[in-house]
């Protein structure tokens, strides 16, 4: 029988849970399940700058449901200090509205924070990382510190058991492996090799320090490559997927034997979940499906799904500084928290090619102008 782990974390009708890149591909997935699972305890805010990737009609359902009702949103910079500051004082204008009544105690409005706004693409990391450092650096700093503010938290940590914080990491901070190498555990040095990476790494460092340091009741997840509805097609298997779809060509990069540990978005959210309520703060926490496929193996996949042509793969320029294979041990959060994967990779992909068949509206409305010509910048082919 499967042991349940304690709950150390507990949410109420009056507290709320700051969730940033909230309009995104896995933010908007977390937001979700959030209010469907909690039911009626807790609120939330989502403090989203609404970027490129940043996408309103993914979270249209949420809206619209019973719990759209408990759902805010703020459109901000998570680099923005005084912003930061006033979502956590409770002084920012969005507090004023009635359904948004709250317990403050410790004079904080924020009871959770579960921080994924970043810029993500490694490629654009590539292109310019200016965008990367100061989002995905600078912006976690900037939340740690208020959250370690408005807690009022010394070296004793006095408000551990009122407040978490998740910092939403990756397997690329640790690096690349090679074929038969053991795969990666949360004591695996960290080892980044491209721009976003190296930023994420320093994010997810800083977090840790804050916990060490102040006590602060952080916890960091570092989860392997995400796949899904909503994502953005700028990504492998959506732009794949949807690629093949119009018959335009599928740009694999190098050899296509690089390897990646695939998780289906909702897998990887009700992790997310599980660390929040039963998490030990300090802690890191692998989350993985171990789903290891190639690149070259998952097109194929999508081709054979989609009864297109193999002759859709284009070979391209390898990715600069490609990471070979990232492949996780997730046995920690299987065994202190109980969680397991849900969807095999094959049953994922299969409902996923199906998304994007059913939903071109949303894609074709990303695949607009501004993707195209990021698009041949990106691929030369083309
Ligand atoms: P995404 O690009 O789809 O979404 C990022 C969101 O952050 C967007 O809504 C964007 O508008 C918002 N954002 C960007 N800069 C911001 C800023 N300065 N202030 C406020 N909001 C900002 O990304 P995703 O794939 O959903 O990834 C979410 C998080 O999960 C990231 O931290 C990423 O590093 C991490 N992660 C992703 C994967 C994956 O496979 N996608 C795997 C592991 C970890
Ligand atoms: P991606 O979705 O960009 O995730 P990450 O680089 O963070 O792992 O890419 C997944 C894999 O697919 C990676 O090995 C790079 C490869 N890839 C291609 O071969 N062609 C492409 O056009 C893209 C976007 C990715």
């Amino acid at each position: 029988m499967k042991r349940i782990p304690k709950l150390l974390f507990a949410w109420r009708r009056s507290m709320a849970l700051l969730v940033t890149g909230g309009a995104g591909f896995i933010g908007s997935h977390f937001i979700r399940l959030f209010l469907k699972k909690q039911r009626s305890d807790g609120k939330v805010i989502n403090l989203d700058k609404l970027t490129y990737s940043g996408n309103l009609e993914n979270l249209r359902d949420v809206e619209q449901s019973e719990g759209g009702k408990r759902y805010f949103l703020v459109r901000g910079d998570v680099c923005d200090a005084s912003l930061v500051a006033s979502l956590f004082s409770g002084s920012h204008p969005i507090f004023q509205s009635p359904a948004l009544k709250l317990e403050t105690p410790a004079g904080c409005s924020i009871h959770a924070v579960n921080h994924l706004a970043a810029e993500s693409h490694v490629d654009r990391s590539i292109q310019d990382a200016s965008d990367f450092y100061r989002t995905n650096v600078e912006g976690t700093r900037i939340l740690v510190e208020s959250a370690r503010k408005f807690w009022g938290l010394g070296a004793s940590g006095t408000a551990q058991n009122r407040f978490r914080y998740v910092q939403v990491s990756t397997d690329e901070v640790y690096g690349s492996l090679e074929p038969r190498q053991p795969r990666f555990t949360e004591e695996s040095p960290l080892k980044p090799n491209s721009p976003y990476a190296a930023s994420k790494a320093a994010a997810d460092l800083t977090v840790l320090a804050y916990a060490h340091t102040y006590g602060l009741p952080a916890l960091v997840t570092r989860c392997g490559n995400n796949y899904g509805p909503y994502q953005h097609p700028e990504k492998f298997i959506p732009l794949f997927i949807t690629n093949a779809i119009e018959e335009r060509l599928l740009p694999l990069y190098g050899d296509g034997r690089q390897v990646r540990d695939w998780i289906h978005v909702t897998d990887h959210c009700r992790a997310l979940l599980e660390v929040l309520g039963r998490g030990e703060p300090g802690e890191v926490y692998n989350i993985g499906a171990s789903e290891e496929r190639s690149n070259l193996a998952v097109a194929e996949s999508i081709l054979q799904r989609l009864g297109k042509s193999r002759d859709l793969i284009r070979q391209v320029a390898d990715r600069a500084g490609h990471d070979r294979r990232y492949a996780l041990d997730a046995g920690k959060l299987e065994s202190r928290l109980g969680w397991n994967a849900e969807q095999s990779f094959a049953e994922g992909l299969e409902s996923t090619v199906g998304w994007y068949q059913e939903n071109e509206a949303w894609w074709k409305r990303i695949k607009n102008a501004e993707f195209w010509q990021y698009y041949q910048k990106a691929y030369k082919f083309v």
